[in-house]
């Protein structure tokens, strides 16, 4: 048995050519991270299934120690900068168990987006950008702010905003190889108030809630009424233009979610703060936008290229309150269920 073992063990460390360099695992968590990054990375461009499994565990194993870089100043922060942490580690297990499938494409799409994480935290965290410039960007950056008022205006302390770019000229293609990204049910609510997706993706309506539910949608984009489906099925929809798909339950007036189809995988949404980054973004004019789900909208043109930060900062008049729908006939919600 010990023998089969060792002999499994030394065939998958045969396959995970070519051979990996040495690996600090003291020393500055920063240095460990981007070195464990180097190899993963390494590993993404012909190392083979193994070589990013193997990296991937290593540089989650890296994980915890962020803790020692993190920001003193307050709780908030300190809340956000676990998300980003947390991100990181989700995205991991993404290409570990994309690669295992042998999707490389769709572990090469959530590594761009781990990178992309790793640019993010910096632009918000990191007390001095100058040291190292932008590492481990390609491309451009763009980071900014979404400052709201309401309809009353009144200055808005928190709520989500998204903001993309749009190309001028050109139309990107994107391809996405990643699991349908999903609009879950979960306690009577939506899993998020806005969910960007890229055209030609398949969004999936999980039903993780406790109750029936019927997701309809009276959008021009994309029109669809789902039926009604129980706990622990899920029904899916292919969007193929871009534009707003506001989608509601017909038996919960409470529950509302805007998908927004995107011509580009170039997006972010705000965090509480209304900051906001975009990283890898290719050299080119761009018209960026800021929009929120009560029709508060902005736009600014600009133009970016060779590896370059640019701050973007929005100011957003909401056209609307949140206002109650209807339901999928045109009319208003019974009093009572
Ligand atoms: C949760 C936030 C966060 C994430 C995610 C993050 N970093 Fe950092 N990183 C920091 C902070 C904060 C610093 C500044 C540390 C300091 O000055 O003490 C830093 C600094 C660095 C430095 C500069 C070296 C140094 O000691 O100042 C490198 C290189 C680096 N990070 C690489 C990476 C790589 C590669 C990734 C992605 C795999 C990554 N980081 C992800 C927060 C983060």
């Amino acid at each position: 048995m010990k023998v089969l073992v060792v002999l499994l063990l030394l065939a998958l460390s045969l396959r995970a050519a070519p051979p990996l360099p040495a690996h600090p695992v003291e020393g500055d968590v920063m240095e460990v991270m981007a070195s464990q990054f180097t190899d993963l990375q390494g590993a993404m461009v012909g190392g083979g299934v193994a070589a990013i499994v193997e990296s991937a565990k290593r540089l989650e194993d890296v994980l915890p120690r962020l803790a020692e870089v993190a920001p003193q100043r307050n709780t908030e922060s300190s809340g956000e900068f676990q998300a980003y942490a947390g991100r990181l580690d989700s995205l991991l297990a993404e290409i570990t168990s994309l690669a295992t499938q042998e999707r490389l494409d769709g572990a090469s799409q959530a590594f761009a987006e781990l990178r992309n994480s790793c640019v993010s935290c910096h632009v918000k965290f990191r007390e001095n950008n100058d040291v190292i410039g932008l590492f481990p960007a390609v491309g451009n950056t763009i980071t900014g702010k979404v400052h709201t008022w309401d309809v009353d205006g009144v200055p808005q302390e928190s709520g989500t905003a998204l903001v993309f770019l749009e190309r001028l000229g050109q139309q990107e293609t994107h391809v996405n190889h990643r699991d349908n990204p999903a609009l879950a049910q979960e306690s009577l609510q939506f899993s998020a108030s806005i969910l960007p997706v890229v055209r030609g993706a398949t969004v999936d309506f999980p039903n993780d809630d406790t109750v029936l539910h019927n997701v309809f949608s009276l959008s021009r984009t994309a029109p669809f009424d789902l039926g009604i489906y129980k706990q622990g099925t899920s029904r899916s929809v292919h969007l193929e233009e871009t534009g707003l798909v506001r989608v509601y339950c017909n038996l919960h007036p409470e529950m509302a979610a805007s998908i927004v189809v995107l011509e580009n995988p170039y997006f972010s949404l705000t965090d509480e703060g209304g900051s906001y980054v975009i990283s890898g973004i290719p050299d080119g004019e761009y018209t960026v936008r800021a929009w929120n789900d009560r029709q508060g909208e902005g736009s600014q043109e600009i133009e970016i290229a060779g590896g370059e930060l640019v701050e973007v900062y929005f100011e957003v008049h909401d056209k609307l309150r949140p206002v109650q729908h209807k339901n999928k006939f045109g009319r208003r919600y019974p009093d009572k269920y």
